[in-house]
């Protein structure tokens, strides 16, 4: 069989670093080297695709800085999940009008997921005149090009490609840490669950070919990243458009058999496609880090069948059953949704008992936000941001009270910790992650940067562990 999602010729990515090339001379012309700044926003895929507009900038030729305040060329990377996400980034793109005025050379871009919708490019186009470019996930690596048009012919350039997407490799990349690194093994999704934007915005599901993905990681272990971090909407369906059986458990098994010391975690994981061949997996391979990220949404059969989740309270019960015996210790994390269209206050309530019965160990809680576009922005929703607003503070409470609780039982244990950073507070000078990436804050040299090493927990909050060098 052969793949069945599109992978950009090798001879349009040349084309590409072609264009880099030609801005770079005419860069190198400039008096002052030409700084770019990167601002993004959202998820994991959205630091890891900024990471690659940066290595394009560079190639370009454009020093990256961190402060859009006199950049030449300022590109915000956006995100359309809720509302919220949306309001922040029009805000700050509207404020960038005064930075412009004061240097009318300077080119602002707007990219990612809210460049994507029909309604934000429009209001762009009309009311947001100083955005020179925009342009949607789908068409990232032509990157190089869109901004050439922009640079040579000064006219605004608007691409908002609604195709399904492609696999560009070769890309160059500027990575932004030097310990922890994200590697993308695939990009869209084929879920449309009824309240999310991303299917809209990202394309199909389509896959890297894991030769590409597996020499990256062995490339990253060369340069001695210690913790490696799989990216996807839905790693769990990895390999399922390239025909040749290949599928993610055998992709963190082939991860795995990469000498060296280093960690590897994923996410997202969707309930419905972990399956137990996943879980023995996880169990098998020692350099899988030992937590998962397995969003639930709601607790509720019903409200789970209104969102199109693809299963039901129980059938995720069962899952994490199947995983807990098989990885008994298991850090877990979820993402929970409070007030789902027509979401009642007996509904929520078994989203409450599901967190109690599953005891996560930490929760990204959201309250809904209407998407425009999506199924459930059409649906009636009888009850007031007030009422959610109940409803979410009684499961934030009730899950802060586990997450200490959970935090509580590693006091006097000893846990191997990839020491990761300096601190924030003077009492404690190094930051640290244990293999399931509890946050563990404690004192040493900062040579130690970048060791795994055993750290004795002593005491511990709602959010971090507190330890001590063994
Ligand atoms: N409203 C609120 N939360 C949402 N998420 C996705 N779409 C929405 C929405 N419309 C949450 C889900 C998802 C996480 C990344 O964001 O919980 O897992
Ligand atoms: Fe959105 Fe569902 Fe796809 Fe996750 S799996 S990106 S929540 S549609």
């Amino acid at each position: 069989m052969e793949r069945t999602t599109a992978v950009i010729p090798a001879e349009d990515i040349q084309r590409q670093t072609k264009y880099c090339a030609e801005i770079k001379v005419l860069n190198q012309q400039r008096q002052v080297p030409p700084m770019a700044y990167v601002d993004t926003y959202g998820c994991q895929q959205n630091e890891a695709d900024s990471e690659l507009i940066r290595g394009m900038l560079a190639d370009m030729g454009y020093e990256i800085t961190d402060t859009s305040d006199g950049a030449d060329v300022i590109v915000i990377n956006t995100c359309a999940i809720r509302e919220h996400a949306e309001q922040r980034v029009f805000g700050n793109v509207g404020a960038l009008i005064h930075g412009k005025r004061k240097k009318p050379g300077q080119i602002i871009c707007l990219c990612g997921c809210m460049a994507q919708e029909a309604h934000v490019a429009e209001r762009l186009r009309q009311s947001y005149r100083h955005v020179d470019l925009l342009f949607g996930p789908q068409a990232l690596w032509r990157f190089p090009e869109l901004l050439r048009r922009v640079y040579l012919r000064r006219g605004r350039v608007f691409d908002v490609d609604a195709s399904d997407g492609a696999i560009a490799e070769g890309l160059p990349v500027r990575r932004s840490g030097k310990l922890k690194a994200w590697v993308s093994i695939m990009y869209g999704c084929n879920n449309f669950c009824s309240y999310c934007i991303v299917p809209y915005v990202r394309g199909r599901e389509r896959s890297r070919e894991p030769e590409a993905i597996l020499n990256e990681i062995e490339t990253l272990v060369g340069q001695g990243y210690k913790d490696i971090t799989l990216l996807g909407q839905n790693v769990n369906s990895y390999g399922m458009d390239l025909g040749s059986g290949m599928d993610f458990p055998t992709l963190l098994e082939r991860t795995n058999a990469i000498p060296g010391d280093f960690l590897i975690r994923f996410m997202t994981s969707h309930p419905k496609d972990a399956t137990d061949r996943l879980f023995d997996v996880m169990r098998n391979c020692e350099r899988v880090a030992p937590c998962l990220h397995l969003p639930f949404q709601s607790g509720n059969s019903r409200v789970l069948r209104a969102m199109n989740r693809g299963y039901s309270r129980e059938e995720y019960l069962d899952k994490i059953q199947a995983l807990r015996e098989r990885v008994p210790h298991i850090v877990l994390t979820s993402d929970v949704i409070v007030g789902f269209p027509g979401e009642t206050t007996r509904e929520f309530e078994d989203t409450l008992s599901l967190i109690q019965e599953v005891r996560f160990d930490a929760l990204f809680t959201f309250i809904y936000s209407p998407r425009e576009g999506t199924p459930a922005a059409k649906l009636d929703d009888p009850f007031t941001r007030e009422e959610k607003q109940v409803n979410f503070d009684r499961l934030v409470e009730v899950q802060n009270q586990i997450s200490l609780e959970k935090h509580q039982a590693y006091i006097g244990t000893v846990q191997r910790c990839l020491i990761d950073g300096a601190g924030d507070d003077p009492r404690s000078s190094l930051k640290a992650r244990t293999a399931g990436n509890r946050l563990v804050h404690l004192n040493g040299d900062s040579a130690l940067i970048g060791q795994f090493r055993d750290v004795r927990i002593t005491h511990c909050s709602t959010f971090a562990l507190f330890g001590e060098l063994i």
